[in-house]
């Protein structure tokens, strides 16, 4: 009887998901045979699930990190036409996130936000040649009207890729302002994602402080000081706040996609 009750303690403990050997004890020669031989069934049964559960580990490990190969692949798709682009999508993939960290958004936010940063401006794909050489600061109507367009082609080219949640969501919103000023659905405050807020303030300190064909790079100070006027009509004020002191105190070191996993 005393020995029923250990086996059966044991056994609900396995199926709690406490894989440890205690079951062992009943297997041995001094038990009473039905005793042993249920308790080695079990222990068999425990080995086998506990080396299926480690593979399923691995397999979801590996399709993680193809996953993120494959993000990165569609990345450098877009570098090999803008190579700005593909340096830009890094920094503030990088600076993103990194501002969402100190936000104290959860990991599974910040790691969207990472990969949405990245993938921003995957839509300029569809760009023509004629806008990734323009020199000009003011682009013509047809240019405008592909500029406009970009969000939209992201969220597009990304949509299907189920592994990314709500990445593209994000992608698509990165040009709309809180005023409604941005573009391509001029959605308005709360419209906006909240996630999506932190890729648009990254974005526009990385385009003022990055030397371009048609502009010098903008020191930290007057760009900080621009996205303060930016704040509240168009940026998140609270996001461009954290954003300015992550910049100016750095709390993580930098971090690059193949450090983390999605
Ligand atoms: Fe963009």
């Amino acid at each position: 009887m005393e020995q029923t009750t250990r086996l059966i303690t044991h056994i609900e403990a396995i199926a709690a998901g406490d894989y440890s050997n205690d079951i062992m004890e009943l297997t041995k020669d001094n038990q009473p045979e039905n005793i042993r031989r249920i308790a080695e069934a079990v222990g068999m049964m425990m080995v086998r699930i506990e080396a299926r559960e480690m593979r399923l580990e691995q397999l979801y490990a590996q399709i993680k990190q193809n996953s993120l190969r494959t993000v990165q692949s569609i990345a450098d798709a877009l570098g090999t036409r803008d190579s700005y682009t593909q340096g830009h999508g890094q920094r503030v993939g990088d600076m993103a996130s990194r501002t969402a960290m100190r936000a104290g958004l959860s990991d599974q936010d910040v790691e969207s936000i990472r990969l949405a940063g990245i993938l921003h401006d995957i839509g300029k794909i569809g760009f023509t040649d004629d806008i990734f050489s323009n020199e000009d600061t003011r682009p013509s109507d047809a240019m405008l009207e592909q500029i406009r367009k970009h969000p939209t082609w992201g969220h597009d080219i990304l949509t299907n890729l189920n592994f990314l949640g709500n990445v593209p969501e994000l992608v698509f919103c990165h040009h709309e302002r809180l005023d409604g000023q941005g573009y391509p659905r001029g959605l308005k405050g709360e419209e906006i994602p909240f996630a999506a807020r932190f890729i648009s303030v990254a974005d526009c300190y990385d385009a003022m402080t990055t030397q371009r064909i048609y502009q010098d790079a903008m020191p930290q100070k007057k760009a900080c000081t621009i996205l303060k006027r930016l704040a509240g009509p168009s940026l998140d004020p609270d996001i461009v706040t954290i954003f300015i002191t992550e910049l100016e105190n750095p709390s993580q070191p930098e971090f690059h996609p193949t450090e983390k996993t999605l």
